[in-house]
């Protein structure tokens, strides 16, 4: 029998406790022998919960039972996750997690720990929720060279966009929902501002390029600055807005990445893709585009990823499974600002004269956004449209997905 701990009973922990209970009997067969839950790790007290014989405090009951073959951390954040995540696997344990943040800002140290002490390091669970994503990118995809990806990474901005846009709910109610749901990160800010989408992006560049991508390297910015006049202009372009994850490999090595709101056209299909639903768009030089679609966030379908991670594992034992990547470094990362795009700038006052448009641009307005104005312009680098933008006061720009 595999015994398992997890470290978390929130959200994700209790989910994966769940998972693997409702399904005991196929999870058995499947990876040949029971797998159960020893301890749950967690300073808060459950006396009700079916679980409470398996609580426990202290992390080192865990490190030191050489029973536990593996560690399900789902506590989130990333100082004491990568404290436990360390001890865990130098005690010789494999460790899974849904948590991007650690993996985005530690995930070369852990893959280097697990390598060096013979355990896996998996984490499926981190980007898509409970879309398979990551083990994909390494077997169906592994004779491609990957040159980009892109997509809807975050499921609960993605809810409050599709619910302010389609039903008109206010900002702040479409976010209490997202939390009620448990989709949200404990600090929302992470969701709204982008980061989470950011850390998603950077693991995914990591596994698809090769080289450690840290949140500090991608430029993000959130979904707080997109107003609804935007959303009226850019539907009278026939586009939606989502806040989109894209990484690209340069011809030269170099890997470009950023998170931003995008103008879609409405016939691409991410721009179907609404509510928590996540949307990712992995392009490789044999296969050409794939998407990957399903739930992003949530209990069941994030400790759906967390579960198989785990079987997987149980299965493998004293086997390597998994991807990793090379340490970062300042060489890795491209210029983004000679990325050609289209782009949206918006601005408010007198419709600005042909004269100052860059060339090719198109004006937009609509009676929803009276005193806005915006164009359209063809695609060229940002470097190029802030020469353009020096004629104008004060301007907002967002990308255009082609
Ligand atoms: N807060 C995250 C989201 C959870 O909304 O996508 C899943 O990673």
């Amino acid at each position: 029998m595999a015994k398992v701990a997890i470290l978390g009973f929130g959200t994700v922990g209790s989910g994966v406790a769940e998972v693997l209970s409702m399904n005991a009997a196929s999870i058995a067969s499947r990876v040949g022998e029971p797998v159960e839950v020893k301890y749950i790790l967690d300073l808060r007290d459950f006396p009700d919960s079916p679980y409470a014989d398996r609580l426990v405090k202290d992390f080192s009951v865990i490190e030191n039972d050489p029973e536990v073959s593996v560690v399900a951390e789902c506590i989130g954040g990333a100082r004491v996750a990568r404290d436990f995540t360390l001890r865990a696997l130098k005690a010789g344990k494999s460790v899974v997690t849904s948590n991007k943040e650690v993996v985005a800002e530690c995930g070369d140290e852990f893959l280097e720990a697990a390598e060096e002490c013979g355990g896996n390091y998996l984490f499926e669970a981190s980007v898509g929720g409970g879309i398979p994503i990551l083990r994909p990118l390494g077997t169906d995809l592994a004779a491609n060279e990957l040159t980009e990806i892109y997509g809807i990474l975050n499921g609960t901005t993605n809810y409050i966009l599709t619910k302010m846009i389609k039903e008109g709910v206010p900002f702040d109610t479409a976010l209490a929902e997202a939390q009620d749901m448990g989709y949200a990160e404990a600090d929302p800010t992470a969701d709204v501002e982008g980061h989470d989408a950011c850390r998603k992006i950077c693991i995914l560049a990591s596994l698809a390029f090769g080289r450690h991508v840290f949140p500090r390297q991608v430029p993000t910015r959130g979904i707080s600055s997109v107003t609804l006049a935007d959303v009226a202009l850019a539907e009278s372009a026939n586009m939606r807005i989502k806040l989109l994850g894209r990484t690209l490999r340069q011809a030269d090595g170099k890997i470009l990445a950023y998170v931003a709101p995008h103008l879609i056209p409405e016939d691409n299909l991410l721009a179907s893709v609404e509510d928590v639903f996540n949307g990712i768009v992995v392009r490789g030089n044999a296969v050409d585009d794939v998407l990957f679609y399903g739930r992003g966030a949530g209990k069941m379908p994030t400790a759906s990823a967390v579960a198989a991670d785990i079987l997987d594992v149980v299965k493998n034992q004293g086997r390597k499974v998994g991807l990793g990547w090379a340490p970062g470094g300042d060489d890795v990362m491209g210029d983004l600002d000679a990325l050609p795009m289209a782009w949206y700038v918006r601005g408010t006052g007198t419709v600005p004269e042909g004269s100052k448009l860059p060339q090719g641009a198109r004006i937009l307005g609509c009676d929803e956004a009276p005193d806005t104005w915006a164009f359209l312009t063809e695609p060229m680098t940002r470097r190029e449209l802030n020469g353009c933008l020096e004629a104008f006061s004060e301007t907002f720009v967002l990308p255009v997905l082609a």
